[in-house]
Order: C-alpha cells, then sequence, then structure tokens
C-alpha cells in the first residue's frame, strides 16, 4: 500500500467513524490532517484508542458471515498495542479470556495486538484460543480433524499432548520472523461443558464435551488502512456450530452414528431419517448442558430473530446490511428461519476482518 492510498483509507475511515461518533466535521478534518501528516512524515499512523474501539467494533457490524451482528456495539475492546514480546502478549490475551468467559456469563471482547506494520508485530498460530488437537494414527484421527496440522506444528514447536480426544493446544504467538513460543492454556481461561441430555441419561456415557467460549484468533483486523494481524475477538455460541458441526461433521467428531445407536434409531435405512433425528437430540444436548453449567450459548431461532432485528436496526441508520447467506443459514432447520428467505448483497466494506495465509 503506498503512502497516499494509506491516507486514503485512513480519511474515508476517520470522517465515517467521527460521523457515527457524534463528533463535528470540524473535529473530524483536524484528525485527517494530523494523521496524513503523520503518514508523510513516517509512513504510518496510530489510532487513538476512540478510534480502535469503533473500527472493531465497525468491522464486526460488516461480518458477512456473523448471524450475532445485533450485539455490534457491545464490544469490550483491549487495546494491546503497546506489548513488547511474545509473553507479555500472552499475558493480555489470557486476561481477556478470563474477562470474557466470566464463569460462564459471557461477554464479547477483542484484544489488538501491535500493527502488522509495527516493530512489535505479532501473529498467533491459533485458529481459535481454545481448540482441541487432533492426532492421525494409520488411517483414524483422535481428536479434532480440523486441528492435524496445528498440532503437528505445536509438537514440532516441542509441545506434547496427553492423547485424549480433547487435549487442550497451546497459544502459540510469533513475533516478526523469530521462532514461535508457545504457552499452556491457564485454567481460569478455559471453561468447558460436559453434555448430558435432559431426558436420556445414558447420553453422558458418549464422554462427550465441548470448550464455553470460542475465540477466532487467525483474522486480520483491518481499520482505516492499518492492519492487526493478532486481533483475537470472541462472542458466545450458538448450538448448532457444536452441535450441527464440530460434533457431527464426518470429517470431525462424527458423533451422529453414535447418537442415533444410543436413541436406538434405525440407521439401515436413510428413510428412518437417523441422522436428522440424532442431529435434534444431539443438539437439545449442547443446548441443555450449556444451560445447565451457566454458560452462554444461544439457539438458532433465537439468533436468527436477532440478525432480523439487527437488520432493522441497520435500516433505520440509513446503512446496508451485507451478508453471505451460506453463512447466515444454520447448519439445521434453516428454512424455518426468517434468513433463509431473505436475500444479501456478500459484498466487503471496511473496517473489516478478513482470513489470512496460515503461517506453517
Ligand atoms: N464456528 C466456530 C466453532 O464452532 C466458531 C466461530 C465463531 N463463533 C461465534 N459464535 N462467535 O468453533
Amino acid at each position: 500500500m503506498t503512502r497516499e492510498q494509506l491516507a486514503q483509507k485512513a480519511a474515508v475511515f476517520i470522517g465515517e467513524a467521527y460521523y457515527e461518533l457524534d463528533k463535528t466535521e470540524a473535529e473530524a478534518k483536524r484528525r485527517i490532517e494530523a494523521v496524513t501528516e503523520q503518514i508523510e512524515r513516517t509512513g504510518s499512523y496510530e489510532h487513538t484508542y476512540e478510534e480502535l474501539k469503533h473500527g472493531a467494533k465497525m468491522a464486526w457490524r460488516n461480518n458477512n458471515r456473523c448471524i450475532g451482528r445485533l450485539f455490534w456495539q457491545t464490544l469490550e475492546v483491549f487495546d494491546a498495542r503497546d506489548v513488547e514480546d511474545e509473553l507479555q502478549a500472552a499475558e493480555r490475551i489470557f486476561a481477556h479470556m478470563a474477562f470474557a468467559t466470566n464463569k460462564g456469563k459471557v461477554r464479547p471482547a477483542i484484544t489488538i495486538l501491535p500493527a502488522r506494520s509495527s516493530k512489535n508485530s505479532m501473529r498467533l498460530w491459533n485458529h481459535q484460543l481454545v481448540r482441541y488437537a487432533g492426532y492421525s494414527t494409520m488411517d483414524t484421527v483422535v481428536g479434532d480433524s480440523s486441528s492435524l496440522a496445528f498440532t503437528a506444528a505445536c509438537e514440532k514447536l516441542g509441545w506434547k499432548g496427553e492423547g485424549t480426544r480433547f487435549d487442550l493446544l497451546p497459544l502459540v504467538i510469533q513475533k516478526g520472523d523469530d521462532q514461535p513460543k508457545w504457552f499452556t492454556l491457564p485454567a481460569n481461561a478455559v471453561l468447558e461443558v460436559p453434555l448430558s441430555h435432559p431426558t436420556c441419561n445414558e447420553f453422558e456415557q458418549l464422554g462427550l464435551q465441548w470448550y464455553g467460549v470460542p475465540f477466532v484468533a487467525d483474522m486480520e483486523l483491518e481499520i482505516g488502512g492499518i492492519c492487526y494481524a493478532a486481533a483475537p475477538f470472541n462472542g458466545w455460541y450458538m448450538g448448532t456450530e457444536i452441535g450441527a458441526r464440530n460434533l457431527s461433521d464426518t470429517d470431525r467428531y462424527n458423533e451422529l452414528p453414535n447418537v442415533a445407536k444410543l436413541f436406538g434409531f434405525d440407521t439401515s435405512t436413510n428413510t428412518s431419517l437417523w441422522k436428522d433425528r440424532a442431529l435434534v437430540e444431539l443438539n437439545i444436548a449442547v443446548l441443555h448442558s450449556y444451560k445447565k453449567h451457566g454458560v452462554s450459548i444461544v439457539d438458532h431461532h433465537t439468533a436468527a430473530e436477532q440478525f432480523l432485528r439487527f437488520e432493522k436496526q441497520e435500516q433505520e441508520k440509513g446503512r446496508l446490511v451485507t451478508g453471505r447467506w451460506s453463512w447466515l443459514i444454520p447448519p439445521m432447520s434453516p428454512a424455518t428461519t426468517g434468513i433463509w428467505h431473505r436475500s444479501y448483497k456478500d459484498i466487503e466494506r471496511t473496517p473489516i476482518y478478513r482470513s489470512q495465509p496460515v503461517p506453517y
């Protein structure tokens, strides 16, 4: 990006953000002048905390794949641009995790580490801060197959897991081009939920569990032309993410056959709809268990209703709601939600959370 392009992006962002924050045009103009001057002099510029905070919220609001955007204004933004090494970064991330987990009453939050262009730039190797390891042995996988490559990378760095289906992976932080450092997650940063079913007592025998809070760690946050390569954020789970994908996809935990067997569904024919029935029971167990353990979770019907409220709210503000329909519809009974019957323009707008190349 040239200096002119950066100055242009910065000006557009400041114009929009300052308007939304009810600042005067004179204030925006003064700030754009200062930023332009800083870019000409140093090649970059620094966000004020207020800009960082509002930019991160706008990026959530702009995320085409997120059904939970009604709550974009509640995001807690932790400014960690001052960290100088991996250990300091880990400490700030663990503090974020404890804050967000909040003993189960989950609070959406983000921690923003030094920008890509700064001398202390960091990159997290994890896909999510909490994630289960995956090990392949011969032709079977133990644990989460979506973690195979990252688990192998951790082992190469000297980490070793116990080899269960639910081993917690370490936090892996890389500063610049240095050798990455890994850190075991402290107990107060992770909450886990064993799965049980409201009416089927034998369900616990499946030995299933999941972690309480999804913290996405591998996306880059771009605000006004500045790229934050490490900006882990979290919301709370929607039940189907766990029950209709993580635990049921055939290339993940593939638990539908086990659930069907437990409930005595006829798995010899598709027409018994055993997969559909098992899906429903597994998803009931997920919602029931999180509720029982006091961990925030939303069902897909409520989340879809909240999304329609978000659309209305945005329309009232005169803003266009963009979206990727295939991501917004839930993976279970999608046509029972209002989102199914609507369409969205999948246009990218900044500030934005975007995926970036895998570093290992
Ligand atoms: N789908 C991912 C998972 O199942 C989590 C993505 C973020 N989800 C969220 N509710 N904020 O782990």
